[in-house]
């Protein structure tokens, strides 16, 4: 059986690579970008900075800067109509995942119309949309190198997977130094979520040879890096890293798929508006628990990747020792309990059969080395508390 691999046509990776920018969006023969980002990467003199590469080429763009985390569908109406009205003929996406996800609609939305729900997964997307490029300043969702977007309906909180073709970025320009200057919780968040990617894409059910290398390769950069990055924001060796090891990540969940983690974590985003990498990291020991008897030697090679098991520690050992590091580890970056993060537990508990339905709708559970029943979903839900 043979696997598709889909990537972004150019991958610019280092220092400066976002400096890029004017010069590929010449390349690419585009003269009209919309920027696509928050109010965090203006004030941050981001997009000044994004212009200026432009406007060395001659190119004048505008910028939609209204984006929010956790991206609606109500958050991008004014972006699509933008890029109905306005001609423009490419999308520089600049941010953390919410304004690349936000730019891979509103791509796809102001070229074809419709609405966000018509696009939703199992569709499978293959329009070509405005080319996107993208330019991460997170390490990270991953979502310059993926084929997905996540757009919250917010008229019944649920978190709608598009996936396919159309939401590639045509270019990913992957620079670290653009999150030198990320707090420590953004840095933790985001970190554990591309952990999250790399393990979820080596167990995965779809995974491949060729998933396989890039997952193995993340978590390799992140494992030994992720605490590095949390202690010093300051540490370009160990930003590098990290930066890299989320767009590989990005790579290997793309072309294999994510799995129980992030099929559960979507509904607690969705109805407790938690950070998604958050929601992450709340579930990622207590999922791993679940699926590790069903995948042994996999999970195994995750921990020898990350750095928490040696080469010559046997499948059992090694596995010991990744439930460890993933306790560990959240301790370390502070994660909090969904208690701590102020989620009612009452409210939650009431939720638990929405929340287990909404998971298995998203296909993701189904790629998991263990695939649950819905009452197993609540039961691991459950342990949150
Ligand atoms: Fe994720």
């Amino acid at each position: 059986m043979s696997a598709q691999i889909i990537l972004p046509r150019v991958l610019q990776i280092g220092a400066g690579a976002s400096q890029m920018v004017g010069r590929i969006v010449k390349e690419l023969e585009c003269q009209r970008p919309l920027i696509v980002t928050d109010k965090m990467m203006v004030t941050l003199g981001y997009v000044a900075r994004i212009q200026e590469s432009l406007a060395e080429q001659a190119i004048s763009s505008d910028v939609f800067d209204d984006t929010v985390p956790e991206p609606t569908v109500v958050s991008i109406e004014a972006g699509v109509t933008a890029v109905r009205d306005g001609n423009y003929d490419c999308i520089i996406a600049l941010g953390g995942g919410s304004p690349i996800d936000s730019a891979k609609a509103i791509g796809i939305l102001g070229k074809y119309g419709g609405v966000m729900r018509d696009y939703k997964f199992p569709r499978v997307v293959t329009e070509p949309g405005l080319p996107i490029i993208a330019i991460p300043t997170t390490a990270g969702t991953g979502s310059e190198a993926t084929r997905f977007t996540i757009i919250t309906d917010e008229s019944n909180d649920e978190k709608m997977l598009c996936a396919g073709i159309a939401f590639m970025p045509t270019v990913a320009l992957v620079d670290y130094e653009l999150t030198l200057s990320l707090p420590p919780r953004t840095t933790a968040d985001t970190g554990i979520d591309a952990l999250t990617h790399a393990m979820e894409a080596y167990v995965s059910k779809k995974a491949s040879p060729y998933s396989d290398t890039q997952a193995i390769a993340a978590m390799r950069l992140l494992g030994p890096n992720l605490r590095r990055v949390f202690h010093d924001g300051g540490d370009r060796e160990a930003r590098e890293a990290m930066m890299l090891g989320s767009t590989l990540a990005g790579v290997a969940f793309s072309n294999a798929s994510v799995a129980l983690v992030h099929g559960m974590s979507r509904p607690i985003g969705a109805l407790y508006h938690v950070p998604h990498g958050l929601s992450n990291a709340m579930l990622l020991p207590a999922v791993t628990e679940f699926s590790i008897s069903a995948c042994q030697q996999r999970y195994a090679q995750c921990a020898r990747a990350m750095g928490v098991a040696a080469s010559e520690d046997d499948d059992d050992t090694a596995n010991t020792k990744l439930m460890s590091e993933l306790y560990a580890l959240n301790r370390e970056l502070n994660v909090p309990t969904a208690e701590e993060f102020g989620i009612d537990r009452e409210h939650f508990l009431s939720n638990l059969e929405l929340m287990a339905e909404q998971a298995l709708a998203s296909g993701s559970p189904g790629n998991n080395p263990r695939v649950p029943s819905k009452d197993e979903i609540v039961e691991i839900y459950r342990q949150l508390w």
